[in-house]
């Protein structure tokens, strides 16, 4: 007897549901055939309704024509591979992205890929996150399928001092893929946290392992919320979703095909041509680059001040209010005084 497919938790999604979403939200106007779905996916024609179940199963509305074949009746917003990877040509984020239905957190995930000699621009993905991490050792919560949460493991021929300005580098390109979605210019709070009205949507946590002349990898995992249509009550003074701002639902596969488009862009920007192009475009879009009283929570203290610029690095310097001068603040809580 033929084995009956698994649903593809806890584990990362079976290539199979992959393919088969791909193909029929790509022949989405047509009727497709169950032996062009068997050969499409790489499975007996016996065992397509199976696989068609499985989908079904995961809240994919698939209509059966008796003898014809299949067609979906919506195509779903899932972050699948192949989907992703065909709008994606000549980036390297097409040629190597993990999906999951169900992970503890794509960082954790990413960094362990990273150990294992994952390629440059392997990208993971997770409809729901049990563990999210955020900065500061804070937890990041993530509802099912309603923002994105992806990490992306780097390879960049970096040290680690300019380590900054690749945080910079993936807040622009989200903040730029945010943007287009929004009748407001969303702001940046240095390092990367995205702003709309003051309430913050994005959050960009950065993790590396480097020695101290060569970064051996970095991952940039990010968090959007998109769809989410309250946030939980202990934040929903501070946080926000890009459906909360605008009324509208937003489709996550189109963004994040914008983020990682952007995200090509600046990290070769910045290997090109060094840390000027990135900070320009920081002065431009985020209000705390310059002028602002901010309040910084570093891990040893407390103190206010001015914003005023950053080093080359990416660093803030802020204008103590206490007189003490500039403060080259390398990582920290940024807030407003
Ligand atoms: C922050 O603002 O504190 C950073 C939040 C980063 C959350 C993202 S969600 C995807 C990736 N996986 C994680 O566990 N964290 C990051």
């Amino acid at each position: 007897m033929a084995k009956s497919p698994k649903a593809p938790q806890p584990g990362n999604t079976d290539r199979r549901i992959d393919a088969l979403l791909t193909l029929l939200a790509e022949n989405a106007t047509i009727v497709i055939s169950g032996a062009k779905i068997a050969q499409g996916i790489g499975v007996s024609r016996q065992a397509v309704w199976r696989w068609i179940q499985v989908l079904r199963d995961l809240g994919v509305r698939v209509k059966g024509h008796p003898r014809t074949g299949y067609h979906i009746e919506r195509i779903p917003d899932i972050l699948m591979p192949q989907l992703l990877s065909h709008r994606l040509y000549g980036t390297p984020f097409a040629r190597r992205i993990i999906h999951y239905f169900k992970a503890n957190s794509t960082n954790t995930i990413a960094m362990q890929l990273g150990d294992q000699d994952e390629p440059h621009g392997t990208v993971v993905i997770a409809e729901e996150q049990t563990a999210g991490r955020g900065r500061a050792g804070r937890s990041w919560i993530s509802e099912k399928s309603a923002g994105i949460t992806c990490s992306i493991l780097l390879r960049p021929p970096i040290v680690p001092a300019q380590a900054p300005l690749l945080t910079l580098v993936a807040g622009l390109a989200a903040r730029d893929a945010a943007a287009e979605e929004l009748d407001v210019v969303p702001d940046i709070r240095w390092p990367n946290d995205l702003l709309v009205k003051g309430k913050k949507f994005c959050g960009i946590l950065t993790e590396m392992h480097a020695e101290p002349d060569r970064v051996h990898f970095a991952v940039v995992g990010i968090g959007m919320n998109v769809n989410q249509s309250k946030m939980p009550p202990a934040i929903a003074d501070i946080a926000t979703s890009l459906r909360i701002e605008t009324g509208k639902t937003h489709s996550r596969i189109e963004i994040l095909i914008r983020l990682l488009r952007h995200l090509d862009r600046y990290y070769n920007e910045f290997l090109e041509k060094g840390p000027s192009p990135i900070l320009r475009r920081f002065s431009e879009v985020s209000s705390y680059f310059q002028g602002k009283h901010v309040r910084i929570t570093t891990s040893t203290e407390m103190f206010t001040g001015i914003t005023a610029g950053l080093e080359p690095s990416g660093v803030l310097r802020v204008l103590r209010d206490d007189g003490r001068g500039i403060e080259a603040v390398i990582s920290g809580d940024v807030g407003d005084a």
